[in-house]
């Protein structure tokens, strides 16, 4: 099988990124959310994608509900499994990109390596990371899937944070303090970080 990958020879059509990104007037790029179970990933990635939509963005959100109940329905938890997730979901953005379309992507992705392999497959302005920061007491605390419970009772191992690894990032574009900012107040941090710097226009 891994020999015919030589006769792989891509199509390339006439229609380019710029060209969908002109017919749709703006930017297409990744938005990518990291930080614990519970930080607020994709509550906040859900809030983003509203308000860019109301203004005209052309959005889609990625996250566990799509990912790991399709796609990636035959993976699990352990290192190899997160790379692999991780880097079918950042082929995946990248295809959306390419699309036109802005991507919200909300998982774990606890490994810099593999966060920096999805920086890495696209271009230099299209790849934001936004570290969702919240110490882990909090997001154990919320315990909104009740499942840092399951986790210290010994029920699921290697949780995040529990019992295997959370590396945070070491230069994301965006910090957000989920344990004392309002979810409206992290979006308005996004939305001014993409207008600042050019993200909402061609
Ligand atoms: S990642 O590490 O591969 O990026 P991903 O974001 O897809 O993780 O999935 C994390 C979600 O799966 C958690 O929010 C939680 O609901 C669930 N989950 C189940 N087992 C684990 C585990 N061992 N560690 C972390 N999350 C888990």
């Amino acid at each position: 099988m891994q020999e015919n990958k030589k006769f792989i020879i891509p199509h390339r059509g006439k229609i380019t990124k710029q060209d969908r990104r002109r017919l749709k007037g703006h930017k297409s790029f990744i938005l990518w959310f990291t930080g614990l179970s519970g930080s607020g990933k994709s509550t906040i990635a859900h809030a983003v994608e509203e308000k860019l939509f109301e203004m005209g963005v052309h959005t889609y959100v990625l996250d566990g509900d799509n990912i790991r109940t399709g796609l990636n329905k035959d993976l699990g938890f352990s290192a190899e499994d997160r790379e692999e997730n991780i880097r079918r979901i950042g082929e995946v953005a990248k295809l959306f990109v390419d699309a036109g379309i802005v991507v919200l992507s909300a998982f774990i992705s606890p490994y810099r390596k593999d966060r920096q392999f999805v920086r890495n497959l696209v271009e230099k302005d299209e790849f934001v990371e936004i570290y969702v920061k919240c110490p882990l007491e909090v997001c154990e605390l919320r315990d909104v899937k009740g499942l840092y419970k399951k986790a210290r009772q010994g029920i699921i191992k290697n949780f995040t944070g529990i019992d295997d690894p959370y590396e945070e990032p070491e230069n994301p574009e965006i910090v957000l303090e989920t344990d004392r900012e309002t979810i409206e107040e992290c979006v308005e941090k996004i939305i001014n970080y993409l207008a600042q710097n050019n993200y909402l226009e061609v």
